[in-house]
Protein backbone atom coordinates (compact mmCIF):
# COMPACT_ATOMS: atom_id res chain seq x y z
CA UNK A 1 0.00 0.00 0.00
CA UNK A 2 1.42 3.35 -1.19
CA UNK A 3 1.85 5.73 1.81
CA UNK A 4 -0.23 9.12 1.88
CA UNK A 5 -3.77 7.62 2.71
CA UNK A 6 -5.85 9.30 4.83
CA UNK A 7 -8.45 8.07 7.52
CA UNK A 8 -11.82 7.52 5.36
CA UNK A 9 -10.95 8.85 1.88
CA UNK A 10 -7.80 6.83 1.45
CA UNK A 11 -6.16 8.23 -1.82
CA UNK A 12 -8.86 9.73 -3.06
CA UNK A 13 -7.32 13.77 -2.60
CA UNK A 14 -4.78 12.48 -5.16
CA UNK A 15 -6.82 11.99 -8.03
CA UNK A 16 -8.63 15.57 -8.28
CA UNK A 17 -5.52 17.48 -10.11
CA UNK A 18 -6.73 18.04 -14.47
CA UNK A 19 -3.73 15.95 -14.86
CA UNK A 20 -4.78 12.65 -16.29
CA UNK A 21 -4.61 9.47 -14.79
CA UNK A 22 -2.48 7.72 -16.42
CA UNK A 23 0.06 10.28 -16.23
CA UNK A 24 -0.58 10.22 -11.89
CA UNK A 25 -0.75 6.71 -11.77
CA UNK A 26 2.58 6.25 -14.13
CA UNK A 27 4.37 8.88 -11.85
CA UNK A 28 3.37 6.61 -8.66
CA UNK A 29 4.65 3.08 -10.58
CA UNK A 30 8.09 5.12 -10.90
CA UNK A 31 8.01 5.75 -7.18
CA UNK A 32 6.60 2.54 -5.75
CA UNK A 33 6.97 -0.41 -8.51
CA UNK A 34 5.69 -2.41 -11.20
CA UNK A 35 2.41 -3.29 -8.62
CA UNK A 36 1.13 -1.33 -5.86
CA UNK A 37 -2.26 -0.58 -3.76
CA UNK A 38 -4.09 2.47 -3.23
CA UNK A 39 -7.35 2.91 -1.53
CA UNK A 40 -10.32 4.77 -2.70
CA UNK A 41 -12.22 5.36 0.20
CA UNK A 42 -12.72 1.50 1.58
CA UNK A 43 -12.17 -0.28 -1.67
CA UNK A 44 -8.42 -1.75 -2.40
CA UNK A 45 -7.39 -1.20 -5.89
CA UNK A 46 -4.06 -3.03 -7.33
CA UNK A 47 -2.25 -0.96 -10.10
CA UNK A 48 0.07 -2.96 -12.18
CA UNK A 49 2.27 -1.15 -14.63
CA UNK A 50 4.60 -3.59 -16.69
CA UNK A 51 4.78 -6.18 -18.83
CA UNK A 52 5.93 -9.05 -16.96
CA UNK A 53 3.14 -7.80 -13.99
CA UNK A 54 0.53 -8.30 -16.96
CA UNK A 55 1.47 -11.60 -18.31
CA UNK A 56 1.15 -13.08 -14.98
CA UNK A 57 -2.03 -11.30 -14.75
CA UNK A 58 -3.39 -11.77 -18.25
CA UNK A 59 -2.41 -15.52 -18.20
CA UNK A 60 -1.78 -17.14 -14.65
CA UNK A 61 -4.18 -15.07 -12.87
CA UNK A 62 -6.74 -14.09 -15.96
CA UNK A 63 -9.66 -15.99 -14.28
CA UNK A 64 -9.35 -14.58 -11.07
CA UNK A 65 -8.88 -11.32 -12.25
CA UNK A 66 -11.81 -11.10 -15.06
CA UNK A 67 -14.57 -10.05 -12.84
CA UNK A 68 -15.71 -6.25 -13.17
CA UNK A 69 -17.01 -4.32 -9.37
CA UNK A 70 -20.45 -2.69 -9.20
CA UNK A 71 -19.57 0.99 -9.52
CA UNK A 72 -22.08 3.80 -9.11
CA UNK A 73 -21.89 4.61 -12.44
CA UNK A 74 -21.60 0.89 -13.86
CA UNK A 75 -25.19 0.54 -11.71
CA UNK A 76 -26.71 3.57 -13.38
CA UNK A 77 -25.21 3.51 -16.95
CA UNK A 78 -25.21 -0.17 -18.42
CA UNK A 79 -28.25 -1.24 -17.06
CA UNK A 80 -27.37 -2.84 -13.86
CA UNK A 81 -24.49 -4.71 -15.55
CA UNK A 82 -26.21 -6.34 -18.50
CA UNK A 83 -23.90 -4.39 -20.99
CA UNK A 84 -21.32 -7.13 -20.91
CA UNK A 85 -18.10 -4.50 -21.06
CA UNK A 86 -19.22 -4.17 -17.44
CA UNK A 87 -21.05 -7.62 -16.57
CA UNK A 88 -19.28 -9.72 -13.47
CA UNK A 89 -17.40 -12.43 -14.88
CA UNK A 90 -19.69 -15.50 -15.15
CA UNK A 91 -22.59 -17.22 -17.23
CA UNK A 92 -23.81 -14.00 -18.06
CA UNK A 93 -20.87 -12.48 -19.56
CA UNK A 94 -19.85 -15.71 -21.32
CA UNK A 95 -22.93 -16.00 -23.18
CA UNK A 96 -23.53 -11.92 -24.55
CA UNK A 97 -19.99 -12.10 -25.29
CA UNK A 98 -19.98 -14.69 -27.52
CA UNK A 99 -22.89 -13.57 -29.22
CA UNK A 100 -21.33 -10.59 -30.06
CA UNK A 101 -17.81 -12.10 -30.98
CA UNK A 102 -19.54 -14.78 -33.73
CA UNK A 103 -22.58 -12.70 -34.85
CA UNK A 104 -21.82 -8.85 -34.75
CA UNK A 105 -17.90 -8.97 -35.05
CA UNK A 106 -16.73 -11.80 -37.06
CA UNK A 107 -14.82 -11.55 -40.19
CA UNK A 108 -18.08 -12.76 -42.03
CA UNK A 109 -20.10 -9.54 -40.86
CA UNK A 110 -17.24 -7.14 -41.20
CA UNK A 111 -17.37 -8.63 -45.05
CA UNK A 112 -20.95 -7.97 -45.37
CA UNK A 113 -20.85 -4.30 -43.90
CA UNK A 114 -17.76 -3.82 -46.21
CA UNK A 115 -20.42 -0.93 -48.57
CA UNK A 116 -21.24 0.50 -45.13
CA UNK A 117 -17.68 1.90 -44.38
CA UNK A 118 -17.06 2.50 -48.25
CA UNK A 119 -19.47 4.74 -48.87
CA UNK A 120 -19.46 6.34 -45.86
CA UNK A 121 -15.53 7.28 -45.95
CA UNK A 122 -16.54 8.38 -49.80
CA UNK A 123 -19.25 10.62 -49.06
CA UNK A 124 -17.18 12.41 -46.04
CA UNK A 125 -14.37 12.91 -48.97
CA UNK A 126 -16.54 14.03 -51.13
CA UNK A 127 -17.68 16.68 -48.70
CA UNK A 128 -14.16 17.85 -48.11
CA UNK A 129 -13.39 18.39 -51.53
CA UNK A 130 -17.07 20.13 -51.78
CA UNK A 131 -15.98 22.47 -48.89
CA UNK A 132 -12.57 23.05 -50.57
CA UNK A 133 -14.19 23.83 -53.51
CA UNK A 134 -16.14 26.67 -52.21
CA UNK A 135 -13.97 28.07 -49.51
CA UNK A 136 -10.34 27.47 -50.57
CA UNK A 137 -7.86 30.51 -50.10
CA UNK A 138 -6.96 31.32 -53.76
CA UNK A 139 -3.32 32.32 -53.02
CA UNK A 140 -2.48 29.06 -50.61
CA UNK A 141 -4.98 26.77 -52.74
CA UNK A 142 -5.76 24.90 -49.11
CA UNK A 143 -8.89 25.37 -47.20
CA UNK A 144 -8.33 25.37 -43.14
CA UNK A 145 -10.37 22.10 -41.72
CA UNK A 146 -10.87 20.80 -37.73
CA UNK A 147 -9.73 17.11 -38.75
CA UNK A 148 -10.59 16.43 -35.24
CA UNK A 149 -14.16 16.94 -35.91
CA UNK A 150 -14.07 15.70 -39.55
CA UNK A 151 -12.84 12.21 -38.24
CA UNK A 152 -15.39 12.23 -35.21
CA UNK A 153 -18.37 12.83 -37.64
CA UNK A 154 -16.61 10.07 -40.47
CA UNK A 155 -16.32 7.70 -37.30
CA UNK A 156 -20.29 8.39 -36.31
CA UNK A 157 -21.79 8.01 -39.32
CA UNK A 158 -19.95 4.50 -39.73
CA UNK A 159 -20.18 3.00 -36.37
CA UNK A 160 -24.09 4.50 -36.48
CA UNK A 161 -24.62 3.28 -40.03
CA UNK A 162 -23.07 -0.29 -38.98
CA UNK A 163 -24.73 -0.53 -35.09
CA UNK A 164 -28.49 0.95 -36.33
CA UNK A 165 -28.14 1.79 -40.03
CA UNK A 166 -28.45 5.23 -38.66
CA UNK A 167 -26.39 8.43 -40.31
CA UNK A 168 -26.18 11.53 -38.26
CA UNK A 169 -23.83 14.08 -40.38
CA UNK A 170 -23.87 15.47 -43.73
CA UNK A 171 -25.80 15.55 -46.83
CA UNK A 172 -27.84 12.33 -46.63
CA UNK A 173 -28.15 12.01 -43.01
CA UNK A 174 -30.95 9.99 -42.18
CA UNK A 175 -31.90 11.67 -38.27
CA UNK A 176 -32.92 15.79 -38.05
CA UNK A 177 -29.90 17.67 -36.80
CA UNK A 178 -31.56 17.90 -33.01
CA UNK A 179 -32.05 14.09 -32.39
CA UNK A 180 -28.49 13.41 -34.02
CA UNK A 181 -27.20 16.01 -31.60
CA UNK A 182 -28.81 14.36 -28.37
CA UNK A 183 -27.93 11.10 -29.37
CA UNK A 184 -24.17 12.36 -30.09
CA UNK A 185 -24.03 14.29 -26.57
CA UNK A 186 -25.55 11.75 -24.21
CA UNK A 187 -23.40 8.81 -25.99
CA UNK A 188 -20.39 11.44 -24.92
CA UNK A 189 -21.85 12.46 -21.11
CA UNK A 190 -22.29 8.77 -20.70
CA UNK A 191 -17.89 8.22 -21.24
CA UNK A 192 -17.39 10.81 -19.32
CA UNK A 193 -19.25 9.79 -16.33
CA UNK A 194 -18.24 6.18 -16.58
CA UNK A 195 -14.83 7.79 -15.73
CA UNK A 196 -16.21 9.36 -12.41
CA UNK A 197 -15.60 7.41 -9.12
CA UNK A 198 -18.30 8.83 -6.70
CA UNK A 199 -18.27 9.53 -3.57
CA UNK A 200 -20.39 6.65 -3.30
CA UNK A 201 -18.04 3.97 -4.65
CA UNK A 202 -15.64 4.94 -1.78
CA UNK A 203 -17.85 5.66 1.16
CA UNK A 204 -21.16 3.74 0.35
CA UNK A 205 -22.83 5.12 3.44
CA UNK A 206 -22.51 8.67 2.04
CA UNK A 207 -23.77 7.77 -0.77
CA UNK A 208 -27.25 9.00 -0.44
CA UNK A 209 -25.88 12.54 -0.38
CA UNK A 210 -24.56 12.40 -3.99
CA UNK A 211 -21.52 14.84 -3.67
CA UNK A 212 -21.26 16.52 -6.85
CA UNK A 213 -24.32 15.65 -8.49
CA UNK A 214 -22.91 12.56 -10.55
CA UNK A 215 -25.46 10.21 -9.58
CA UNK A 216 -28.23 12.26 -10.76
CA UNK A 217 -26.55 13.30 -13.55
CA UNK A 218 -25.91 9.74 -14.69
CA UNK A 219 -29.57 8.81 -14.12
CA UNK A 220 -30.62 11.35 -16.62
CA UNK A 221 -28.05 10.47 -19.33
CA UNK A 222 -28.85 6.42 -19.06
CA UNK A 223 -33.26 7.45 -19.00
CA UNK A 224 -32.36 9.71 -21.77
CA UNK A 225 -30.11 6.67 -23.75
CA UNK A 226 -32.86 4.08 -23.01
CA UNK A 227 -35.79 6.41 -24.71
CA UNK A 228 -33.25 6.67 -27.79
CA UNK A 229 -32.87 2.80 -28.17
CA UNK A 230 -36.15 1.62 -27.28
CA UNK A 231 -37.48 4.16 -30.39
CA UNK A 232 -34.95 2.41 -32.70
CA UNK A 233 -35.49 -1.38 -31.12
CA UNK A 234 -39.62 -0.35 -32.02
CA UNK A 235 -38.30 1.13 -35.81
CA UNK A 236 -36.20 -2.19 -36.33
CA UNK A 237 -38.85 -4.08 -35.19
CA UNK A 238 -41.64 -2.89 -37.22
CA UNK A 239 -39.49 -3.08 -40.35
CA UNK A 240 -38.64 -6.62 -39.55
CA UNK A 241 -42.61 -7.21 -39.42
CA UNK A 242 -42.37 -5.42 -43.04
CA UNK A 243 -39.85 -7.83 -44.47
CA UNK A 244 -38.51 -4.91 -45.55
CA UNK A 245 -34.07 -5.87 -45.17
CA UNK A 246 -32.38 -8.13 -47.14
CA UNK A 247 -30.45 -10.37 -45.25
CA UNK A 248 -27.21 -8.36 -46.43
CA UNK A 249 -28.29 -5.42 -45.03
CA UNK A 250 -29.35 -6.01 -41.38
CA UNK A 251 -27.22 -3.73 -39.18
CA UNK A 252 -26.44 -4.91 -35.37
CA UNK A 253 -29.92 -4.17 -34.25
CA UNK A 254 -31.26 -6.62 -37.07
CA UNK A 255 -29.02 -9.36 -35.69
CA UNK A 256 -29.10 -9.08 -31.99
CA UNK A 257 -33.38 -8.98 -32.58
CA UNK A 258 -32.99 -11.81 -34.59
CA UNK A 259 -30.60 -14.05 -32.62
CA UNK A 260 -31.82 -12.88 -29.29
CA UNK A 261 -35.54 -12.97 -30.40
CA UNK A 262 -37.63 -12.92 -26.86
CA UNK A 263 -35.54 -15.77 -24.88
CA UNK A 264 -33.81 -14.68 -21.34
CA UNK A 265 -30.37 -14.80 -20.39
CA UNK A 266 -29.33 -15.53 -16.62
CA UNK A 267 -32.91 -13.64 -15.90
CA UNK A 268 -31.78 -10.87 -18.09
CA UNK A 269 -34.74 -9.72 -20.80
CA UNK A 270 -34.53 -9.78 -24.25
CA UNK A 271 -34.81 -5.98 -24.82
CA UNK A 272 -32.76 -5.32 -22.12
CA UNK A 273 -29.94 -7.63 -23.35
CA UNK A 274 -30.16 -5.87 -26.82
CA UNK A 275 -30.10 -2.08 -25.82
CA UNK A 276 -26.99 -2.64 -23.00
CA UNK A 277 -24.86 -4.99 -26.06
CA UNK A 278 -25.94 -2.20 -28.89
CA UNK A 279 -25.26 1.03 -26.48
CA UNK A 280 -21.51 -1.15 -25.48
CA UNK A 281 -20.72 -1.33 -29.34
CA UNK A 282 -21.77 2.39 -29.32
CA UNK A 283 -19.41 3.70 -26.45
CA UNK A 284 -16.49 0.71 -27.02
CA UNK A 285 -16.35 1.95 -30.57
CA UNK A 286 -17.14 5.83 -31.47
CA UNK A 287 -14.39 7.97 -29.48
CA UNK A 288 -11.63 5.03 -29.73
CA UNK A 289 -11.42 5.30 -33.42
CA UNK A 290 -11.68 9.15 -33.44
CA UNK A 291 -9.48 9.24 -31.01
CA UNK A 292 -6.70 7.24 -32.74
CA UNK A 293 -6.90 8.60 -35.64
CA UNK A 294 -6.33 12.22 -34.53
CA UNK A 295 -3.73 11.19 -32.52
CA UNK A 296 -2.14 9.49 -35.71
CA UNK A 297 -2.52 12.95 -37.56
CA UNK A 298 -0.93 14.85 -35.26
CA UNK A 299 2.08 12.76 -35.26
CA UNK A 300 2.45 13.05 -38.72
CA UNK A 301 2.39 16.46 -38.80
CA UNK A 302 5.06 17.04 -36.15
CA UNK A 303 6.90 14.04 -38.12
CA UNK A 304 6.87 15.57 -42.02
CA UNK A 305 9.38 13.22 -42.44
CA UNK A 306 7.31 10.13 -41.59
CA UNK A 307 4.25 11.79 -43.71
CA UNK A 308 5.83 11.90 -46.65
CA UNK A 309 7.10 8.10 -46.33
CA UNK A 310 3.35 7.15 -45.74
CA UNK A 311 2.64 8.76 -48.98
CA UNK A 312 4.95 7.82 -51.22
CA UNK A 313 3.68 4.11 -49.85
CA UNK A 314 0.23 5.28 -50.89
CA UNK A 315 0.89 6.43 -54.11
CA UNK A 316 3.00 3.38 -54.88
CA UNK A 317 0.71 0.65 -54.05
CA UNK A 318 -2.78 2.56 -54.89
CA UNK A 319 -1.59 5.21 -57.46
CA UNK A 320 -2.91 8.49 -58.65
CA UNK A 321 -5.92 7.07 -60.90
CA UNK A 322 -8.17 6.20 -58.25
CA UNK A 323 -8.85 6.55 -54.15
CA UNK A 324 -7.92 3.27 -51.71
CA UNK A 325 -10.13 1.08 -51.27
CA UNK A 326 -10.08 -1.43 -48.12
CA UNK A 327 -8.07 -4.51 -50.46
CA UNK A 328 -5.42 -2.13 -50.30
CA UNK A 329 -4.68 -1.71 -46.94
CA UNK A 330 -2.69 -5.25 -46.74
CA UNK A 331 -0.51 -3.89 -48.87
CA UNK A 332 0.42 -0.44 -46.66
CA UNK A 333 2.47 -1.85 -44.31
CA UNK A 334 4.03 1.87 -43.55
CA UNK A 335 0.83 2.48 -42.52
CA UNK A 336 -0.08 0.05 -40.31
CA UNK A 337 3.57 0.58 -38.34
CA UNK A 338 2.07 4.21 -38.15
CA UNK A 339 -0.77 3.12 -36.26
CA UNK A 340 0.71 0.64 -34.27
CA UNK A 341 2.89 3.31 -32.86
CA UNK A 342 0.58 6.12 -32.44
CA UNK A 343 -1.40 3.01 -30.02
CA UNK A 344 1.78 2.70 -28.16
CA UNK A 345 2.35 6.35 -27.67
CA UNK A 346 -1.27 7.84 -27.57
CA UNK A 347 -3.49 4.82 -26.38
CA UNK A 348 -7.10 6.17 -26.52
CA UNK A 349 -7.83 3.74 -23.70
CA UNK A 350 -4.73 4.57 -21.23
CA UNK A 351 -5.75 2.34 -18.71
CA UNK A 352 -8.14 -0.89 -18.54
CA UNK A 353 -11.92 -0.72 -17.23
CA UNK A 354 -11.68 -1.54 -13.97
CA UNK A 355 -11.21 -4.90 -13.12
CA UNK A 356 -12.44 -7.08 -9.57
CA UNK A 357 -10.62 -10.47 -8.10
CA UNK A 358 -12.79 -13.49 -7.84
CA UNK A 359 -10.81 -15.21 -5.69
CA UNK A 360 -7.38 -14.44 -4.11
CA UNK A 361 -4.53 -14.83 -5.73
CA UNK A 362 -0.64 -14.03 -5.62
CA UNK A 363 0.64 -11.48 -8.34
CA UNK A 364 4.34 -10.64 -8.48
CA UNK A 365 4.70 -12.20 -4.93
CA UNK A 366 2.13 -10.53 -3.01
CA UNK A 367 -1.41 -11.55 -2.24
CA UNK A 368 -4.27 -10.59 -3.72
CA UNK A 369 -7.72 -11.01 -1.93
CA UNK A 370 -10.85 -11.52 -3.50
CA UNK A 371 -12.79 -8.25 -3.91
CA UNK A 372 -9.46 -6.19 -4.75
CA UNK A 373 -10.09 -4.16 -7.99
CA UNK A 374 -7.47 -4.12 -10.44
CA UNK A 375 -6.08 -1.48 -13.28
CA UNK A 376 -3.59 -1.95 -15.20
CA UNK A 377 -2.03 1.53 -16.93
CA UNK A 378 -1.77 0.44 -20.19
CA UNK A 379 -0.05 3.45 -21.46
CA UNK A 380 2.91 2.73 -18.87
CA UNK A 381 3.30 -0.65 -20.10
CA UNK A 382 3.31 0.76 -23.82
CA UNK A 383 5.76 3.35 -22.84
CA UNK A 384 8.13 1.20 -21.01
CA UNK A 385 12.38 2.61 -21.26
CA UNK A 386 13.68 -0.37 -20.42
CA UNK A 387 11.55 -2.36 -23.62
CA UNK A 388 11.13 0.46 -26.07
CA UNK A 389 14.53 1.97 -26.58
CA UNK A 390 13.90 5.92 -27.20
CA UNK A 391 10.82 5.25 -25.55
CA UNK A 392 8.60 8.73 -26.59
CA UNK A 393 10.59 9.18 -29.75
CA UNK A 394 7.98 8.42 -32.55
CA UNK A 395 9.12 6.02 -34.54
CA UNK A 396 7.26 3.27 -36.62
CA UNK A 397 9.93 1.54 -38.17
CA UNK A 398 11.15 -0.11 -35.24
CA UNK A 399 7.18 -2.42 -36.35
CA UNK A 400 9.20 -2.83 -39.92
CA UNK A 401 12.81 -3.74 -38.39
CA UNK A 402 13.36 -4.90 -34.78
CA UNK A 403 9.32 -5.53 -34.02
CA UNK A 404 8.10 -6.97 -36.67
CA UNK A 405 6.68 -9.73 -34.67
CA UNK A 406 4.86 -7.42 -32.40
CA UNK A 407 1.20 -6.91 -32.56
CA UNK A 408 -1.34 -4.79 -30.55
CA UNK A 409 -3.61 -8.00 -30.12
CA UNK A 410 -2.92 -8.72 -26.56
CA UNK A 411 -0.24 -11.45 -27.20
CA UNK A 412 2.52 -9.80 -26.98
CA UNK A 413 2.81 -8.18 -22.96
CA UNK A 414 4.57 -4.87 -24.44
CA UNK A 415 2.24 -3.83 -26.06
CA UNK A 416 -1.15 -3.75 -25.12
CA UNK A 417 -3.66 -1.19 -26.50
CA UNK A 418 -6.55 -2.86 -26.33
CA UNK A 419 -5.40 -4.81 -22.57
CA UNK A 420 -4.95 -8.69 -22.70
CA UNK A 421 -6.69 -11.94 -21.09
CA UNK A 422 -10.38 -12.95 -20.78
CA UNK A 423 -11.38 -8.84 -21.26
CA UNK A 424 -9.08 -8.28 -24.19
CA UNK A 425 -11.26 -5.67 -26.45
CA UNK A 426 -13.38 -7.87 -28.78
CA UNK A 427 -13.67 -4.89 -31.54
CA UNK A 428 -9.69 -5.15 -32.28
CA UNK A 429 -10.41 -5.69 -36.00
CA UNK A 430 -13.72 -3.42 -36.53
CA UNK A 431 -11.32 -0.85 -34.81
CA UNK A 432 -8.80 -1.63 -37.27
CA UNK A 433 -10.30 -1.98 -39.66
CA UNK A 434 -12.01 1.89 -39.77
CA UNK A 435 -8.78 3.63 -38.50
CA UNK A 436 -6.14 2.09 -41.58
CA UNK A 437 -9.13 2.41 -44.14
CA UNK A 438 -9.93 5.82 -43.01
CA UNK A 439 -6.95 7.65 -42.42
CA UNK A 440 -5.29 5.80 -45.79
CA UNK A 441 -8.24 6.98 -47.55
CA UNK A 442 -7.64 10.27 -46.01
CA UNK A 443 -3.95 10.40 -46.41
CA UNK A 444 -3.93 9.54 -50.23
CA UNK A 445 -7.03 12.09 -51.02
CA UNK A 446 -5.56 15.26 -49.30
CA UNK A 447 -2.39 17.11 -49.42
CA UNK A 448 -1.94 18.23 -45.54
CA UNK A 449 -0.21 21.49 -43.82
CA UNK A 450 0.12 23.02 -40.55
CA UNK A 451 -1.13 26.19 -40.53
CA UNK A 452 1.87 28.95 -40.26
CA UNK A 453 2.99 29.80 -36.67
CA UNK A 454 0.76 26.76 -35.11
CA UNK A 455 2.60 24.63 -33.44
CA UNK A 456 0.34 21.53 -32.68
CA UNK A 457 -0.87 20.97 -29.46
CA UNK A 458 -0.71 17.67 -27.90
CA UNK A 459 -2.61 17.72 -24.22
CA UNK A 460 -5.15 15.41 -24.00
CA UNK A 461 -7.84 15.40 -21.51
CA UNK A 462 -7.98 13.46 -18.57
CA UNK A 463 -10.90 10.90 -18.37
CA UNK A 464 -11.54 7.33 -19.34
CA UNK A 465 -10.51 8.10 -22.80
CA UNK A 466 -7.36 10.25 -23.62
CA UNK A 467 -8.77 12.49 -26.14
CA UNK A 468 -6.54 15.54 -28.13
CA UNK A 469 -8.43 18.09 -25.68
CA UNK A 470 -8.09 20.90 -28.41
CA UNK A 471 -9.48 21.22 -32.22
CA UNK A 472 -6.75 20.34 -34.69
CA UNK A 473 -7.15 22.89 -37.42
CA UNK A 474 -4.86 21.84 -40.51
CA UNK A 475 -4.74 23.20 -44.08
CA UNK A 476 -6.28 20.62 -46.51
CA UNK A 477 -6.33 20.50 -50.40
CA UNK A 478 -7.09 17.20 -52.59
CA UNK A 479 -3.83 15.56 -54.24
CA UNK A 480 -5.93 13.62 -56.78
CA UNK A 481 -8.12 14.58 -60.24
CA UNK A 482 -11.22 15.87 -59.54
CA UNK A 483 -13.05 12.88 -61.14
CA UNK A 484 -11.24 10.46 -58.77
CA UNK A 485 -13.69 11.65 -55.57
CA UNK A 486 -17.13 10.94 -57.75
CA UNK A 487 -18.52 8.09 -55.67
CA UNK A 488 -19.69 4.76 -56.46
CA UNK A 489 -22.35 3.74 -54.05
CA UNK A 490 -25.66 4.75 -53.68
CA UNK A 491 -27.05 5.20 -50.15
CA UNK A 492 -29.93 2.86 -49.68
CA UNK A 493 -31.94 4.89 -47.01
CA UNK A 494 -35.99 4.87 -46.78
CA UNK A 495 -36.59 6.75 -43.57
CA UNK A 496 -34.42 10.15 -44.36
CA UNK A 497 -35.05 13.07 -41.86
C1 LIG B 1 -8.68 1.82 -31.27
C2 LIG B 1 -9.79 1.25 -30.91
C3 LIG B 1 -10.00 0.58 -29.55
C4 LIG B 1 -9.18 0.53 -28.45
C5 LIG B 1 -7.80 1.13 -28.28
C6 LIG B 1 -9.88 -0.26 -27.45
C7 LIG B 1 -9.36 -0.57 -26.19
C8 LIG B 1 -10.02 -1.33 -25.25
C9 LIG B 1 -9.52 -1.62 -23.93
C10 LIG B 1 -8.18 -1.15 -23.37
C11 LIG B 1 -10.45 -2.36 -23.28
C12 LIG B 1 -10.40 -2.81 -21.80
C13 LIG B 1 -9.79 -4.15 -21.58
C14 LIG B 1 -9.82 -4.51 -20.10
O1 LIG B 1 -10.67 -4.02 -19.34
O2 LIG B 1 -8.95 -5.28 -19.68
C15 LIG B 1 -11.55 -2.56 -24.19
C16 LIG B 1 -12.68 -3.29 -23.89
C17 LIG B 1 -13.78 -3.37 -24.71
N1 LIG B 1 -13.89 -2.85 -25.98
FE1 LIG B 1 -12.48 -1.84 -27.01
N2 LIG B 1 -11.09 -0.65 -27.95
C18 LIG B 1 -11.20 -0.16 -29.24
C19 LIG B 1 -12.25 -0.37 -30.11
C20 LIG B 1 -13.40 -1.06 -29.82
C21 LIG B 1 -14.48 -1.32 -30.75
C22 LIG B 1 -14.46 -0.92 -32.22
C23 LIG B 1 -15.45 -2.00 -30.05
C24 LIG B 1 -16.79 -2.52 -30.52
C25 LIG B 1 -17.20 -2.60 -31.72
C26 LIG B 1 -14.98 -2.18 -28.69
C27 LIG B 1 -15.68 -2.80 -27.69
C28 LIG B 1 -15.15 -3.12 -26.44
C29 LIG B 1 -15.89 -3.87 -25.42
C30 LIG B 1 -17.33 -4.37 -25.53
C31 LIG B 1 -15.02 -4.05 -24.33
C32 LIG B 1 -15.31 -4.79 -23.03
C33 LIG B 1 -14.95 -6.27 -23.19
C34 LIG B 1 -15.26 -7.12 -21.96
O3 LIG B 1 -15.24 -6.61 -20.84
O4 LIG B 1 -15.49 -8.33 -22.14
N3 LIG B 1 -13.73 -1.60 -28.59
N4 LIG B 1 -11.28 -1.93 -25.38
Amino acid sequence: MVPGSWPILGHLLLFHGSQPLHITLGAMADKYGPLFTIKLGSTKIAVLSNSEMARECFTKNDKASSSRPKLVAIEHLSYNQAMFGFASYGPYWREVRKIVTLELLSNRRMELLHDVRVSEVQASTKELVNLWSSQKDESSGYVLVDIKQWFAELTFNMVFRMIAGKRFFGAMKTESEEKAERCVKCVKNMLRLLGVFTVGDAIPSLRWLDFGGHEKAMKEVAMELDKILTEWIDEHRQMMDLGEKDANERDFIDVMLSVISDAKIDNVDADTIIKATILNMIIGSSETTTISMTWAMCLLLKNPRTLEKAKEELDKEIGKERCASESDINKLIYLQAIIKETLRLYAPAPLTATHEFSGNCNLGGYNIKKGTQLIANLWKINNDPCLWSNHLEFTPEKFLTTHTDVDVRGHHFELLPFGSGRRVCPGISFGLQMIHFSLASFLHSFEVSIPPDEPIDMSGTPGLVHAKATPLTIMVKPRLSLSCYETRFLFNFDRKC
